[in-house]
């Protein structure tokens, strides 16, 4: 099957068909299938492994957003999230995307960042002195502890020496030493915390200074994912009301944060989906929106002629081996489905979902506004919240659609209210 046969009206199947078309594609065993339909991971004892106290596990929905093209490659992306119209709106804005554009994406550094804290330098100069010259030293050192990713072809690359004030009135300087290291395909943060924490003895005898202590940085400007949209013959009303929007987004705070919620939707959901830290993301990317001292939009969107042209400049540390991404049979199921190679091209694709949906957002909110196409989809969960039954759903969710588009609103009232209804029409005329 070809991906233009498989993409062929798949948002309008039902789950039966659109397993089906997962296995014809090759994306999903029928065991995948079968796991997937007995809801997952059902195994408390892999939750034991994971977390502490465990008395469960909870439960988020898994879908595919489709048409996406990412250099030249198509993907299928699995996304676990809860919020109606993330996938659905990935996916449309990724086929408007497909006919008329391209998406592209480049990663802009290897390393991340293990921090060590001088908190108080007793004998600033000479310390400096003295970790300049045992560089090499210390690199050998750390990178003794981390033979395997060493063989792999990873490990300590450099080690920059940072002065800060410590503002606390004092003339005192706090010392913070930045080790860099290449994690080849892991996320890499229990690695470059062990290299750290291995240092810190070695770091106080050439020294003579005290460690305070050692941790990764989340802030990764060292290892950035770099994604571009282009969009051609934009209609140019819709391109002028996105590069508006974004605009609006870049010089206020206020709405940069719900912006970069926006982004965020997109890229959480395929990092929860392969088992990726996405509040290590989350945190890297929020402090890089702010690096000139401002919070901005993390996505810029901007007409060059009749083009639109998008870009989204991230620290996005993921991993394709290592952590949860190993363990959990969904993450390593996810993986599968996307077919990935590399860390890179991972952040490639995480990057990639949050750069579309923020598209997707922009152009709904400059033009139609994401009510009405929202709450379409939210009727299924007002019916639910209203307590239908399954059989239920339909009827209330079709009348709540109805009436949707007649005033434009609906409530969780209104659901109870057309459920009330649909039942005392099935007494009336039980099927
Ligand atoms: C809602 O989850 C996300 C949006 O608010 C993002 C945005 O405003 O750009 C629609």
């Amino acid at each position: 099957m070809s991906m233009d046969e498989f993409l062929k009206g798949f948002s309008k199947l039902n789950r039966q068909e659109r397993y089906q078309r997962l296995i014809d594609m090759g994306i999903l065993s029928k065991s995948e299938v079968q796991y997937l339909k007995s809801g997952g991971v059902q195994d408390l004892s892999l939750a034991e492994h994971l977390v502490e106290n465990v008395v469960g596990f909870f439960q988020l929905p898994m879908g595919v957003a489709t048409n996406f093209r990412i250099n030249d490659k198509d993907y299928i992306i699995p996304m676990a999230v809860e919020e109606t119209s993330i996938i659905a709106a990935a996916s449309k804005t990724a086929k408007w995307i497909r006919q008329k554009g391209r998406i592209s994406t480049r990663c802009l550094g290897k390393n991340i960042i293990g921090q060590i804290q001088i908190a108080k330098v007793k004998n600033l100069e000479q310390s400096l002195a003295l970790l300049d010259k045992n560089k090499e030293h210390l690199l050998a050192v750390g990178n003794s502890v981390l033979a395997n990713l060493v063989k792999r072809g990873g490990g300590l690359r450099d080690i920059v020496i940072r002065v800060l004030d410590r503002e606390d009135g004092s003339s005192e300087k706090m010392l913070v030493l930045h080790v860099h290291c290449d994690p080849c395909e892991a996320m890499g943060a229990n690695m470059i915390n062990q290299a750290c924490e291995a240092l810190k003895p070695h770091i106080e005898n050439i020294t003579g200074e005290t460690v305070n202590m050692c941790i990764l940085s989340n802030l990764v400007d060292t290892k950035l994912t770099e994604i571009k949209v282009e969009i051609d013959d934009i209609d140019p009303e819709i391109g002028k009301g996105i590069e508006e929007a974004s605009r609006f987004a870049w010089v206020d705070p206020y709405r940069a944060t719900t912006n970069n919620k926006g982004v965020l939707n997109g890229m959480d959901a395929v990092l929860i989906a392969t088992g990726n830290d996405w509040r290590a993301v989350e945190s890297g990317v929020h402090a890089y929106a702010v690096k000139d001292g401002k919070y901005r939009s993390i996505t810029r969107w901007q007409m060059q002629g009749n083009q639109l042209v998008g870009t989204l400049v991230a620290p996005i540390v993921v991993g394709t081996v290592g952590g949860v991404t190993k363990i959990h049979p969904t993450a390593q199921m996810s993986l599968k489905m996307l077919g990935v190679n590399s860390a890179e091209e991972l952040s490639g694709i995480v990057g990639a979902v949050g750069l579309v949906q923020n598209l997707g957002a922009l152009k709904a909110l400059s033009t139609v506004g994401i009510v009405n196409g929202h709450m379409k989809l939210h009727a299924a969960n007002l019916a639910i919240a209203a307590g239908a039954k399954p059989h239920e759903l339909l009827p209330v969710q079709i009348d709540l659609q109805n009436l949707l588009e007649k005033v434009k609103r609906i409530t969780l009232d209104d659901a109870k209210n057309i459920l009330l209804r649909v039942r005392k029409e099935h007494e009336v005329n039980p099927r």
